[in-house]
């Protein structure tokens, strides 16, 4: 789901989750120390959406390949990165880093 797509009519009664949900108290969540540790983000303003379509994305593809996760992010416009570090985070929080070639 695109939120920039989705009236707000059409979530009555469904879960929002956003991106300040997934922290708990002062630890960060796996996903967000993954891009951290990657340096996955500059600016951060396409950082929320990634972080939240990965998060949807690892519970239905527990180990992606790098090719899905770059598929994965085809719907998002990062600016910054290049995507490569986002990847790379993703597969990191993933566990599937270290099993595929870059
Ligand atoms: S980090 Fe700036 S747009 Fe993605």
């Amino acid at each position: 789901m695109r939120s920039c797509l989705l009236l707000a009519a059409q979530a009555d009664g469904a879960e929002v989750r956003t991106v300040e949900d997934l922290a708990s108290g002062d630890g960060l969540h796996p996903l967000q120390e993954a891009f951290r540790e990657h340096f996955a983000l500059q600016c951060g303003f396409c950082t929320p959406g990634i972080l939240m379509a990965a998060l949807d994305f690892l519970a239905h593809t527990p180990t992606p390949r790098r090719r899905e996760i770059a598929e994965m992010l085809s719907g998002h416009l990062c600016r910054c990165t290049g995507y490569a570090p986002i990847i790379d985070a993703i597969a990191a929080a993933a566990g599937t880093a270290s099993t595929e070639p870059a």
